[in-house]
């Protein structure tokens, strides 16, 4: 089902949207060398429960999971790319992390990824993690009224693809609203002037994500956490944005510093 909200849904959508990214952003300023990544997870629920805001994770059963996640945060390190379930592990210098959050204020969901390194980044460390940013971003200008998912697939996927990595299609963005996980399915590739047209009022997910030398993931053996098959580094960048009446508006963002 794709849902179009309505101006008082748009209005709880912004301020779920902005929740996110101010939890995302506590957290990231939070994860240093030694933080756990159940510290992380305790630490976003405390946010989360603090806000009166639900997760969307914590009693999720999909059917690409092993029952209910049980957590608040995705924590994906390293060679973990996608739905990365926290565990007692400690960050080191150089760790490629990806926090990815999801919450409901007032009925609506909003979801973000955010991957950054603690201590010191390998060089394509940072090129992973650009590699997804701009992806997001050419997403993102893509989107507009009369756009169809497939222009928003092919500018993601160009990106992805002229920056050297192979795309994996299994996961992607998709539409949000009153549940994390709606349609349509925004592939991270695809041909322009294909599938579903945007209008005004729908709430989608974009979620770029790459793995350096691979398009294959495995799934841990905790049932949740996706990894690169070869033990590559990856990364993942995610924004939920609104189509507007003229183009889309990022409701994730980190709070602004003034
Ligand atoms: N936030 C993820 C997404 O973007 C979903 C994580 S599902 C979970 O689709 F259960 F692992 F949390
Ligand atoms: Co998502």
């Amino acid at each position: 089902m794709i849902e179009i909200l309505a101006p008082a849904e748009i209005d709880r959508a912004r301020r779920s949207g902005a929740l996110v990214g101010s939890i995302l952003d506590t957290l990231r300023s939070r994860a240093e060398v030694g933080t756990d990544l159940l510290e992380l997870d305790a630490w976003a629920r405390e946010l989360i429960d603090r806000a009166g805001a639900d997760s969307c994770y914590v009693d999720y059963a999909p059917s690409f999971g092993s029952g209910p996640f049980g957590h608040h945060l995705c924590t994906s390190v390293g060679d973990a790319v996608l739905h990365g379930k926290p565990r007692a592990q400690r960050l080191v210098d150089g760790d490629l992390v990806t926090l990815d959050l999801a919450v409901s204020l007032d009925g609506v969901a909003a979801d973000s990824a955010v991957s950054f390194v603690v201590g010191q980044a390998a060089p394509e460390a940072t090129a992973l993690i650009e590699a997804t940013e701009r992806a997001l971003a050419a997403g993102i200008a893509a989107v507009r009224p009369g756009a169809r998912v497939g222009d928003l697939s092919h500018a993601i996927g160009t990106v992805l693809t002229d920056a050297g990595y192979a795309v994996n299609l299994e996961f992607g963005g998709h539409g949000i609203g009153s549940t994390m996980h709606q349609d349509p399915h925004v592939a991270n590739d695809g041909r322009p002037g294909r599938g579903y047209r945007l209008r005004p009022g729908l709430l989608l997910a974009l979620e770029p994500w790459v793995m350096l030398d691979t398009d294959q993931l495995v799934t841990d053996p905790d049932g949740w956490t996706l990894r690169s098959a070869t033990g590559c580094a990856t990364a993942h960048s995610e924004h939920t944005v609104l189509v507007t009446d003229d183009g889309a508006e990022i409701l994730t963002l980190p709070p602004r510093r003034s």
